[in-house]
């Protein structure tokens, strides 16, 4: 399937799952479809938010690791996953062993609605819109200003981008959190 399909692929699955009741209905988000960035575009996102080893990079709904592994081998961040599937889980922990950065990073499994991420200076997002726009509460109310959220491929409703890429048919949308 190409990179396009299997996006578009993604957004039909999720949208079935994006209505109305999120995020009480959290159990319907098992069946949210994993399709992973590629790595070309997790280095474009973690470049624009503009990652280094001082961050704490949150990838929420994680799947197999690898903007959260990538962060820290190539950015030398320290990194979170969170992710409901225990299978994603246990694969992204085993890539982060081979990757030699288990010390770095921790993967989480949980419904990242429910989970704190105050400690996050970066967020990072391949989510639909409707899910993006759920969890604007939770970031304006657990990131410190100046945090950053990327998103590949969907924004995040009614907030207006600081920076928007697109290149080869993938987007990039960064916000930065603003003041109190
Ligand atoms: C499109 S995949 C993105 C995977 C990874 N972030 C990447 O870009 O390569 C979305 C992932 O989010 C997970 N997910 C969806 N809703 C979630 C939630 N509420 N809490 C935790 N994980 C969730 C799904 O299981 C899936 O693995």
């Amino acid at each position: 399937m190409s990179s396009g399909a299997r996006i578009s692929a993604l957004a039909l699955a999720l949208s079935q799952f994006a209505g109305a009741g999120l995020p009480a209905q959290w159990d319907k988000y098992e069946e949210v479809p994993f399709v992973a960035t590629p790595q070309w575009v997790i280095d474009e996102m973690l470049r624009t938010a503009g990652v280094t080893s001082k961050d704490v990079v949150y990838d929420l709904g994680s799947g197999e690791g690898d903007i959260v592994i990538r962060a820290a081998q190539r950015f030398g961040a320290r990194a979170v996953g969170i992710e409901l599937r225990p299978e994603l889980i246990e694969k992204a922990r085993e890539k982060a062993r081979q990757a030699k950065v288990a010390h770095k990073v921790r993967f989480i499994r949980a419904d990242f609605f429910y989970t704190d991420i105050r400690e996050a200076t970066v967020v990072t997002l391949f989510l639909l819109p409707e899910i993006n726009r759920a969890l604007r509460p939770k970031l304006l109310t657990e990131l410190r200003p100046g945090s950053r959220v990327v998103a590949h491929a969907f924004p995040i409703p009614d907030w207006q981008p600081q920076k928007f890429l697109e290149k080869d048919g993938r987007k990039i949308f960064l916000w930065v959190v603003p003041g109190p």
